[in-house]
């Protein structure tokens, strides 16, 4: 620590004597007068209750209480400035010289305590003089208890912050690695359901006598069945290629229109299958824009696909393309089952499904919307997702550049 320049009386000091006897302010007086080479501005305070409002409020440099008050001590005023938490530097004066008081003054927090009949000027400077030292070096150990306490403070909520930083962090990976976990049971699931229809087929095959009927009603349902295996090895090939960044679009100018009626095509069946009623609206002008046409086919089919499965049969499908500007905007709207707007935010990451087992029962690895928006992006375009919650249908928006994003 720093040394401290003694604080000899370089300035005037000021001091407040709280006494109720004026001869004993005019003796208070003489005696500061007698200091060689000290400024003293000594005020008079008889009121016990002003005399300690002027200590809270810091007036003076050094405070000397008389013991005898009137009805109050001087001691009781130490003590009541100590409850109140004013810390000034006080000193205790009294007539009468007792062991006991001059303990009890230190107990009560006074910093000195003088008996009047052996002050002197020297002894009086001295005393007012160690006061205010001791009040400095209090003030200081305080301010750096302060400081300190206000830096672990800051450190603290530096770390609480990385732990909470850090716990965050782990429960997005416990998050990742359960989805992964259920990825993996659906996968296994998804892939295992084509199996079995092929397999009867291939049993009723392997006992002959097949009618013409029969044959073509098998082949067509392995036909079914191993382009759903497709579909699906191929969506998990292309969301893998799309996280590896190892998808090249084929960008060529094409017709919308096109694009849209492969796209239906591919849908058209499950469509049927649930009894939905699909409405498209085109603008009349044809749109062309520059795009990969196989991959946006890919973007509607997922999209009318989900909007089929998520709307209970005898549901309204549109899919509806208009002009914005410089975009092509494609909305694909149903009026199904709906999604939760505290899950709409996720609905595009990967592996993500609402509810895992009522999604699980309509088939699908919960890729989908992940791959479309991977695709769209690599269009330079936008999707976004909105819903009004559960049973208010669903509407996803698709922006793509016709430009192609170049
Ligand atoms: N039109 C929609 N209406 C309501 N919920 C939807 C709709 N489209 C998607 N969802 C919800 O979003 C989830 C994720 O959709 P996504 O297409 O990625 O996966 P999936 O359809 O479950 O499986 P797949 O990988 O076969 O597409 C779905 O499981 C479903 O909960
Ligand atoms: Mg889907």
């Amino acid at each position: 620590m720093a040394e401290q320049a003694p604080s000899t009386p370089e300035r005037t000091v000021r001091v407040l004597l709280i006494d109720d006897d004026e001869d004993d302010y005019i003796l208070t007086r003489e005696l500061l007068e007698g200091v060689p080479g000290a400024q003293f501005q000594i005020e008079w305070e008889p009121d016990a209750d002003a005399a300690l409002d002027s200590i809270c409020r810091g007036d003076h440099d050094v405070y000397i209480i008389d013991f005898l008050l009137g009805r109050r001590t001087g001691l009781e005023i130490i003590e009541e400035s100590v409850k109140r938490n004013c810390s000034a530097p006080l000193i205790l004066l009294t007539g009468q010289g007792k062991r006991e008081l001059d303990f009890a003054a230190m107990r009560a927090g006074a910093a000195d305590y003088l008996e009047k009949g052996n002050l002197d000027s020297t002894l009086l400077e001295r005393s007012i003089r160690y006061a205010i030292q001791k009040k400095q070096s209090e003030d200081q150990l305080d301010k750096r208890v302060q400081e300190r306490t206000a830096e672990l403070a800051r450190i603290n909520e530096i770390l609480q912050g990385e732990i909470r930083e850090r716990e965050r962090a782990e429960k997005a990976l416990r998050e990742i690695v359960q989805r992964k976990d259920e990825f993996l049971a659906t996968l296994a699931h998804e892939l295992r359901n084509p199996l079995a229809p092929i397999r009867n087929a291939l049993e009723i095959m392997r006992l002959g006598a097949m009618t013409p009927d029969t044959i073509e009603r098998c082949r067509s349902m392995m036909q079914r069945q191993v382009s759903h295996m497709v579909r699906l090895i191929d969506d998990l090939l292309d969301i893998s290629r799309i996280t590896r960044g190892k998808i090249a679009l084929k960008m060529e100018r094409i017709c919308l229109d096109d694009a849209v009626a492969v796209a239906i095509e591919g849908s058209q069946p499950l469509i049927d299958a649930r009894n939905h009623v699909l409405t498209v609206r085109l603008p009349d002008e044809p749109i062309c824009l520059t795009a990969d046409s196989t991959r946006l086919t890919q973007i509607l089919i997922n999209l009318l696909n989900n909007a089929a499965k998520y709307t209970e049969p005898g549901g309204e499908i549109e899919l509806t393309a208009s002009l914005q500007g410089s975009h092509v905007v494609l909305r694909v709207k149903d009026t199904g089952i709906g999604i939760p707007s505290d899950l709409l935010p996720h609905i595009f990451d990967m592996f993500a499904q609402v509810d895992h087992s009522r999604d699980h029962a309509q088939g699908g690895l919960g890729i989908g919307l992940s791959l479309v928006r991977g695709l769209v992006e690599l269009h330079g375009g936008t999707v976004d997702a909105h819903s009004n919650g559960a049973g208010s249908g669903s509407e996803f928006i698709v922006k793509l550049p016709i430009s192609g994003g170049a």
